[in-house]
């Protein structure tokens, strides 16, 4: 398939310090003079922006199941749009949050079934995975306190539903260990740093 660049995906709960971590990544690469895109789901496309806008700040009522179709609407534009067309031109995509942040969150933690959500994942991505997910493991008391008190409409779930996630992410892992690297995220931001440099460092 088009695999002449990579996919990279970040993922983790809420305050994990991916963000943080992609943007040193990108910085780290792009040095090492390689061709790399950071992105985001939702958000990454044209269309996503507005996803996102209604996902995380929509101030009425969201059935779980509009929120899904919106997170795998927002999947199957920037699959097509920004990911599949950068790893095609051979670039390194460096992507907050994708398919397993769906699992994680509207699977295991807001407990809709998760055959069904690979399903639908597979459908939003025409069966598309990341060459390699980044998992950020937080305790979530800590994630909680990085998050801070202006909370987005997930963030305001709380922390059972934090823990959730947490616990449905690592359950992923163990199913998949050849893809999702999981990496402790309660260091600093240069130990969290130097464990993502060691995995990228051994596929690159
Ligand atoms: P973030 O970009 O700041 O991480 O925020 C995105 C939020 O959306 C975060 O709370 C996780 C949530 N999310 C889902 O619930 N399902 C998904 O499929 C994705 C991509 C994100």
């Amino acid at each position: 398939m088009e695999n002449k660049g990579i996919f990279i995906t970040f993922e983790g709960v809420d305050g994990c310090g991916k963000t943080t971590q992609i943007n040193k990544l990108n910085e780290y690469l792009k040095e090492k003079n390689y061709n790399t895109v950071v992105t985001l789901e939702p958000g990454g496309s044209e269309i996503g922006k507005n996803l996102r806008q209604i996902l995380l700040h929509h101030k009425g009522f969201v059935a779980n199941k509009a929120e899904l179709f919106l997170y795998l609407a927002d999947r199957a534009q920037h699959t097509e749009e920004i990911v599949l067309k950068n790893v095609r031109d051979g670039k390194i995509v460096l992507c907050d949050r994708s398919i397993d942040s769906t699992v994680a969150y509207q699977g295991y933690a807001r407990g809709y079934d998760i055959d069904k959500i690979n399903l639908l994942n597979d459908i939003a991505t025409g069966g598309y995975k990341p060459d390699l997910t980044l998992l950020f493991d937080v305790d979530t008391d800590i994630s909680n306190l990085r998050v801070g008190k202006t909370k987005d409409r997930l963030e305001k779930e709380g922390i059972e539903f934090q823990n959730r996630v947490k616990n449905g992410y690592l359950e992923l892992a163990k199913k998949f260990p050849e893809r999702i690297k999981v990496i402790d995220a309660n260091k600093s931001i240069d130990e969290v740093f130097s464990q993502v440099k060691k995995i990228i460092d051994e596929i690159l």
